[in-house]
C-alpha cells in the first residue's frame, strides 16, 4: 500500500502543475484584459486547490508513516537531520516548502469569494499562484537533483 500511495504522491505532482499553470493564465488574463470574474475561473481554481490537498495528505502520511517516516525510522548513528542532505530535504525542506505552497494555493482560491473588484481578485490571486508555483519546482525531488533524485513518473 505503501508503494502505491508513493506513486499517487508522485503522479499527482504532474495534475498539479497543470492545474496551476492553467490556474495562472487564468488570473493573468483577467487581471491584464479587465475581464469579469467567471465561474470557470473559480472551477480550476477549485481543482487545483483540491488536487494539493489530496497530495498534502498522502505527503504528511509519507512523512510520518512511510519508508522513511519520522514516527517509522530512526536516524543512523551519528547522523544529524540538519547536516544530512537526504533527511533535511525530505524531513524539513521538502514538507515546508510544499506546504508552504499550499497555504498559497488555499489562499488564492479564497480571493475567488472575496467581496474586492474582480481585477483584484485576479491580480492578488495570480501573484499567490505563482510563488507557490515557483516553491514546487524548488522543492519536488526532480530527478537530476544530487542525493534527493526521484523519477520523473511512478515506477520508472
Ligand atoms: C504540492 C505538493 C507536493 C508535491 C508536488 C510533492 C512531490 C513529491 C514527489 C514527486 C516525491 C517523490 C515521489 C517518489 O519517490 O516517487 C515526493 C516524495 C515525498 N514527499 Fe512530497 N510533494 C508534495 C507535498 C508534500 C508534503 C506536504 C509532504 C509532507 C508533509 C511531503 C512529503 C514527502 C515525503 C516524506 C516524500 C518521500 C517519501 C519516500 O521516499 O518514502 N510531500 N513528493
Amino acid at each position: 500500500m505503501d508503494t502505491g500511495l508513493l506513486h499517487l504522491h508522485n503522479l499527482l505532482r504532474w495534475i498539479i502543475l497543470v492545474l496551476l499553470i492553467a490556474s495562472i493564465a487564468i488570473a493573468f488574463s483577467g487581471w491584464q484584459n479587465k475581464k469579469p470574474f467567471t465561474a470557470g475561473a473559480k472551477r480550476i481554481w477549485l481543482f487545483t486547490l483540491i488536487f494539493s490537498h489530496l497530495t498534502l495528505v498522502l505527503g504528511l502520511y509519507q512523512w510520518l508513516w512511510g519508508r522513511y517516516g519520522m514516527l517509522k525510522t530512526t536516524l543512523p548513528e551519528g547522523v544529524s537531520i540538519m547536516k544530512n542532505k537526504f533527511y533535511r530535504f525530505f524531513w524539513v525542506e521538502h514538507p515546508s516548502f510544499m506546504i508552504i505552497a499550499i497555504i498559497l494555493i488555499t489562499l488564492g482560491y479564497r480571493m475567488s469569494k472575496k467581496p474586492v473588484p474582480d481585477v483584484v481578485k485576479y491580480k492578488r490571486a495570480f501573484w499567490m499562484f505563482v510563488v507557490a508555483l515557483l516553491m514546487i519546482l524548488l522543492a519536488v525531488p526532480w530527478p537530476f537533483r544530487e542525493v534527493v533524485a526521484r523519477p520523473w513518473f511512478p515506477g520508472m
